[in-house]
């Protein structure tokens, strides 16, 4: 591809990609209406020989993939948890794929380094952390999970386990992990992964909000210990995915003290909100953690992946990942961060760009000022529920997500209940109006409404709302 190609090229893609931010997404059906495979029988078998001309490539983009895209983007996308980026991210994204930089350390690209310790340190206050925690960029919440979890195992095991493996831990001395019954699947996969073995993450009960009871947790850790086992690592969480529970981190924070367990918090979707002032209540308690993640690029403007990482211990990270190969040592090894020590792999992505392009351009009101449409879109679409008969809300709605499911009056049968709300949601979503999914709570069926989309507004909201009722009255129940 010539430069004249790629400046013709990049100026119609850049229009594109504005006409879609612009309300070109809304035409387009939120979930793509094809079945599995559907796509890949369009596409050749093999890559081609010859190269063939951008104009077509293209014409194949809009032709081929476009119709099978789930659109995150869309105002009207309520599933899962948001992926609201942003246009002054979606720039800096382009920068970072022009420059091509790979930061794995202060001399691969300077330029990196710095700016991701200076834009951590803007967040590190915005959301009110003391100056001893220290920030680094990882890829995703599970990946900083999984750190947590490793320097929590090196700290027990006074790093016997990096040098030894398994055999450190006595057959009979089980590390242990301690999360609630509604933490995010991530930690048992890091217990997997990082040989504390799935069995050996020990679920807490939940109280009615569905957040961790500090008591069970106590009681589980006492046991454990009378074992012979060894409490290694409490993962709290605020804004559990399944209904956005928060898990209270002082009392958490006095047990994990008393005990001697790494703190671990993942706040993966609600640690954006940690910059509201009248939502400060969720994070009292935060600043006792050893290690934090929230997620920017779920309800911070910036595209995925960007996952905030912050500890009061940068030194058990680098006792746990450092390696120092004689071809990457540097001689401003002794001045720098040389962020490869600070996580799993040894490339980095220049992320750090997109995240400061979106604090500047948004500024910390403008963040504050959307999460808080968010915020109250919620509360209204909570209120809705509660006004109809025929619907029912399944947990509080302490930020963004409301969980719910139609509940008719005269339903009993809770199977009944779980097949009615199922075909609701596939009615839904086949609607191309709307996506948005499920979860159990109490063994519960239960709808979720995730509102967080940046162009999201409260017309989107109300018509999903009036879309639910007419396809559950068309359920004839
Ligand atoms: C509470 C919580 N933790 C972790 C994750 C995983 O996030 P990531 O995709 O960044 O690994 C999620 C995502 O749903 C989540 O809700």
């Amino acid at each position: 591809m010539d430069i004249t190609d790629f400046r013709k090229h990049g100026h119609e893609l850049i229009d594109w990609v504005a006409d879609y931010l612009d309300g070109g997404v809304e035409s387009m059906p939120v979930l793509p209406d094809m079945q599995p495979g559907d796509l890949r029988q369009k596409l050749p078998d093999q890559a081609p020989e010859q190269a063939e001309p951008m104009s077509r490539i293209i014409e194949d983009f809009h032709r081929l993939i476009l119709p099978a895209v789930t659109h995150w983007n869309h105002p009207r996308f309520f599933a899962y948890f948001p992926a609201n980026q942003s246009p002054p991210s979606i720039l800096a994204e382009l920068l970072t794929a022009a420059l091509g930089v790979n930061g794995m350390v202060w001399q691969s690209c300077p330029a990196s380094t710095e700016l991701e310790e200076q834009v951590m340190d803007w967040l590190r206050q915005l959301i009110g952390l003391p100056a001893s925690f220290k920030g680094v960029i990882q890829d995703t919440a599970s990946t900083a999970t999984l750190c947590a979890l490793l320097c929590a195992r090196e700290r027990a095991t006074k790093q016997a386990f990096n040098n030894q493996g398994a055999s450190a831990i006595a057959d009979d001395t089980a590390l242990r992990i301690y999360c609630s019954t509604e933490a995010h699947s991530s930690v048992t996969k890091g217990a997997k992964i990082a040989g504390y073995g799935a069995k050996n993450v020990v679920t807490v009960d939940v109280d009615e909000a569905f957040a961790m009871k500090p008591g069970d947790l106590e009681a589980r850790i006492k046991a454990d210990k009378e074992r012979g086992l060894l409490p290694t690592c409490l993962v709290a969480t605020l804004g559990t995915t399944s209904s956005t529970a928060i898990d209270p981190l002082r009392p958490l924070a006095d047990i994990a003290e008393r005990h001697d367990l790494w703190m671990h918090v993942d706040a993966a979707l609600a640690g954006s909100a940690g910059l509201l002032p009248e939502l400060a209540w969720i994070f009292e308690g935060l600043e006792r953690a050893d290690s934090y993640v929230f997620n920017p690029h779920k309800w911070l403007l910036t595209n995925f992946d960007c996952s905030a990482y912050f500890t009061r211990h940068p030194q058990w990270l680098q006792e746990t990942f450092a390696i120092n190969p004689e071809y990457l040592k540097t001689q401003a090894d002794q001045q720098v961060s040389n962020h490869r020590d600070w996580g799993i792999p040894l490339g980095r992505r220049f992320r750090a760009l997109k995240l400061w392009f979106v604090l500047r351009a948004y500024g910390a009101e403008g963040l504050r000022e959307m999460m808080r449409k968010h915020l109250a879109l919620a509360q209204d679409f909570a209120a809705w529920v509660d006004a109809d008969p025929n619907f029912e809300r399944l947990a509080p709605t302490p930020l963004q997500t409301v969980c719910f499911r139609l509940h008719p009056k005269d339903e009993p049968d809770e199977q009944r209940l779980d097949e009615l709300n199922a075909l609701l949601e596939e009615k839904l979503n086949r609607s191309g109006l709307v996506f948005l999914t499920h979860t159990r709570l109490k063994e519960q069926y239960c709808l979720r409404m995730s509102i967080g989309q940046r162009s999201t507004e409260a017309s989107h909201v109300s018509e999903a709302w009036a879309l639910i009722q007419k396809l559950a009255q068309d359920l004839d129940y």
